[in-house]
């Protein structure tokens, strides 16, 4: 076998990618709550209205940095402060005070979230530059019941990214076999598609899987097992938290589809969600064995074979690239 020419470094392993991260499941936050959560080295808050818009923000009060997530509180749609009083409303702006009127300056800086299949997404740039691009939304409007899964490991931002497309890996690591490409890998701005059969995924049946990485911290699964008439739809994130933590989290919806099939019982579409999603994590958790004593290579040395992966590493690079930032976003 022979290595790879021009076998391209990683794009800044030290650095945490400019990505969508899901920071909770939608049933952690409850309408009028607010919810700590830790994103890249930044504590941020989530909370909710009464309505169940979600928000996020820069956790400290930018009046004497009081964290909103300890004793602050949600009323009439605005989040209060414990320790002075001061009230934010969604976009941040102080609207009231205990004492006075609200101060020109000091914002308490929101950050874009997206909710969408029972997770809650916050965008992360290192910059402060906004979004681009939105996590695509699947459809799981014929599901009735889910099942997640969550687990804190060490790891690199980009150890999920690129596991997907390590092809050579599969059958040492997962004893798997390597897939068949149904169309060619498709490299699409943010994303990358993978349209292909697993043979043996349950057993001796086949599973037909479109497999969409969006970033580097969101892999999608929408598999159909012919033979079994399980159709289901898999959402799996990865999110630095602060230094080399990450929290993984997975929603699985599963059911059975085809002609003349009934409908299950929800609780029955519940248990297959659990099934189907126990199926991915014992594969999730022998990539996590190796990922928290890994050390992310800068310079990999590919081989014949590994041309993907080596293009993977060249799309991972527009996740580093730094742009205007917007002076709202960032902390004040
Ligand atoms: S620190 Fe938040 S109101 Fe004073
Ligand atoms: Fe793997």
């Amino acid at each position: 076998m022979s290595n790879l020419p021009n076998t391209p470094s990683a794009p800044s392993p030290d650095a945490c990618p400019n990505t969508w991260y899901a920071v909770a499941f939608s049933a952690d936050l409850k309408p009028g709550k607010i919810l700590p959560v830790t994103l890249a080295g930044q504590d941020l808050i989530l909370w909710r209205t009464k309505d169940g818009i979600p928000h996020a923000h820069s956790a400290y009060c930018p009046h004497l940095g009081a964290h909103l997530g300890y004793g602050g509180a949600v009323r009439d749609d605005q989040l209060v402060c414990s320790f002075h009083k001061f009230t934010y409303n969604s976009e941040g702006i102080c609207t009231k005070t205990s004492h006075g009127a609200p101060p020109h300056k000091g914002r308490l800086a929101p950050k874009p979230v997206i909710e969408t299949n029972n997770l809650i997404f916050v965008w992360h740039d290192n910059s402060g530059a906004p979004p681009d691009w939105t996590p695509p939304i699947f459809d799981s409007s014929i599901y009735r019941a889910h099942s997640t899964w969550q687990q804190e490991s060490t790891g690199h931002p980009l150890d999920n990214a690129e596991n997907p497309i390590d092809w050579i890996h599969l059958p040492v690591t997962h004893n798997a076999p390597v897939p068949t490409l149904n169309k060619p890998l498709l490299f699409d701005g943010p994303n990358y598609v993978l349209d292909m059969s697993i043979k043996n995924f349950w057993y001796n049946f086949t599973a037909e899987c479109i497999l969409t990485v969006s970033g580097p911290g969101i892999v999608v699964a929408q598999l159909v097992i012919p033979q079994t008439r399980i159709s289901a739809l898999e959402i799996f994130s990865w999110t630095p938290t602060s230094g080399n933590q990450m929290t993984s989290r997975k929603v699985t919806y599963a059911t059975f589809l085809g002609d003349g099939i009934p409908r299950i019982p929800i609780v029955v579409e519940k248990a297959l969600a659990a099934i189907v999603g126990y199926g991915s994590v014992r594969n999730i958790r022998r990539d996590l064995k190796i990922f928290t004593t890994r050390r992310y290579p800068k310079h990999a040395h590919l081989t014949s074979g590994e041309e993907d992966l080596a293009a993977c590493r060249r799309w991972e690079k527009q996740f580093f690239e730094s742009r205007q930032p917007d002076p709202v976003l960032r902390d004040s």
